[in-house]
């Protein structure tokens, strides 16, 4: 029987697995709030919808006999658009609205990972009194992450001694009219990530990948959804060991037990610290932009891990292509703080050369493909090292231009790589 598939949601995420889909034997429909031109032309039909609206997601995939749904982001999760599916009996690949939580509720996150023992957890204490937070601020031996308990697309977190200081901390602690607050020990060292494939028990890792949160160059200003992430040709990063690797997996592993019915994407954010991975933070869907670094390598058939995960098989084991990736995304200027949409994208398919083009938050008009006010598209150069594919990547970015948009040209380059491996390798006192 051919399978439809309803994909959900129109960043770069969802075009990679848009693509990732394409290889397969699979009629294809996508529902976005935005038109992704980069979707829309690979599939069957495309609904410009409220993915938050759970109703409206199922009329659509009813409309189209879809037989399983990928929800790519998080807020149709949190707004329990799996629940609906599934209650209609359409296969989702993506938690419903409880295990959601894993990433929807940091406070859930970290109480859920201290009663189930699960390894690599900082210090923390949850808080809905903002008074009592700023004492634990004063009364606390070292710096603090504050964290709000709900979702902020990456742009909540402030980290004391890193971006604010103490006073400023609290500042914002006061300030911000937040319901709940996490603070949690300030972990030292490098970020890196790693998904997950979930169902039925099973759990399927891909390659690491670091992401480059910081908007500018040098790992500088605000925090945005992510600027550019680079994977190596190894599950691994070069300035990881092997077994790093493997303490992450054994983390993910020990959480999905604890989950016990969990399936979609597990995506654990790590600090490598002194003392090996900590967790920074679960999601329950696939990295933007990793997604874009590990679908394009991924050379197992996608639809056949969905319908293993839908028929109660056994995931297949997955394969990648050797090869490294490097992704940057172009943004509009002034992106996260103070974004400048209307700028016209000049790079397409076509123009990309050997890079692959992702398009996100970007609208299509009669005349070209314009800037909006957030993340626009990204390019993905792969090769065997991570020096070649960055240059791919860059190579396209050239054709793309600079006009209105803003770039994180440093990503992948081998002096940041080289200050990573020097960084762990201090932490480490090698
Ligand atoms: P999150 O929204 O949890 O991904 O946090 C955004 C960013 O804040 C992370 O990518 C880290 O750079 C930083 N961060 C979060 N928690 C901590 C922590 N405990 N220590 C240091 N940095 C953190
Ligand atoms: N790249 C960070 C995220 O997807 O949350």
């Amino acid at each position: 029987m051919s399978e439809t598939v309803l994909l959900i949601g129109g960043g770069g995420r969802e075009h990679a697995i848009a693509r990732a889909l394409e290889a397969s034997e699979v009629d294809l429909y996508a529902c976005a709030g935005n038109r992704n031109p980069g979707i829309a032309r690979i599939a069957d039909g495309f609904e410009t919808l409220e993915t938050t609206n759970p109703k409206a997601v199922l009329e659509f995939a009813e409309e189209v006999d879809a037989t399983i749904a990928v929800v790519g982001p998080e807020a149709p999760l949190q707004a329990g658009v799996a629940d609906e599916l599934e209650s209609a009996g359409i296969y989702a690949f993506g938690p419903k609205e409880a295990e959601a939580r894993i990433e929807t509720d940091k406070a859930f996150q970290r109480r859920f990972m201290a009663e189930h023992d699960i390894p690599g957890c900082p210090d923390f204490e949850t808080f809905d009194d903002m008074d009592a937070a700023c004492d634990f601020v004063d009364e606390y031996d070292g710096d603090l992450a504050i964290k709000p308990a709900g979702l902020t697309g990456g742009k909540g977190v402030k980290v004391i001694g890193d971006q604010v200081t103490a006073e400023e901390g609290k500042e914002y602690i006061r300030d911000s009219d937040y319901d709940r607050i996490v603070l949690e020990e300030r972990l030292i060292g490098e970020e890196f990530t790693v998904q997950a494939f979930v169902a039925n028990g099973d759990v399927r890792t891909a390659p690491a990948v670091q992401d480059h949160k910081r908007a500018y160059e040098g790992d500088e200003g605000p925090n945005t959804g992510g600027m550019g992430s680079y994977s190596d040709a190894t599950t691994a990063l070069p300035f990881m060991t092997d077994a790093d690797y493997d303490d992450a997996v054994s983390i993910i592993e020990a959480t999905v037990d604890a989950l016990e019915d969990y399936r979609g994407i597990l995506y654990g954010q790590f600090m490598l610290t002194s003392e090996g991975p900590k967790v920074i933070e679960f999601n329950a869907r696939f990295g933007d932009p990793e997604a874009m670094n590990t679908l394009p390598v991924l050379e197992t058939d996608f639809l056949d891990i969905l319908t293993a995960a839908r028929d109660g098989d056994s995931l297949p084991a997955l394969e990648f292509a050797p090869q490294a990736t490097v992704c940057k995304y172009a943004v509009p200027e002034g992106y996260p703080t103070d974004p400048e949409a209307g700028a016209k994208v000049q790079v397409d398919e076509e123009s990309a050369g050997d890079a692959l083009l992702y398009y996100a938050s970007v609208d299509e008009r009669d005349d070209g493909i314009y800037t909006t006010t957030s993340r626009s598209f990204a390019v993905v150069g792969r090769a065997d090292s991570i020096t070649e594919a960055e240059q791919i990547a860059e190579a396209a970015l050239e054709v793309a231009g600079e006009e209105g948009l803003h770039m994180r040209h440093d990503i992948g380059k081998p002096e940041l790589v080289q200050q990573r491996i020097d960084h762990v390798e201090e932490l480490r006192g090698e």
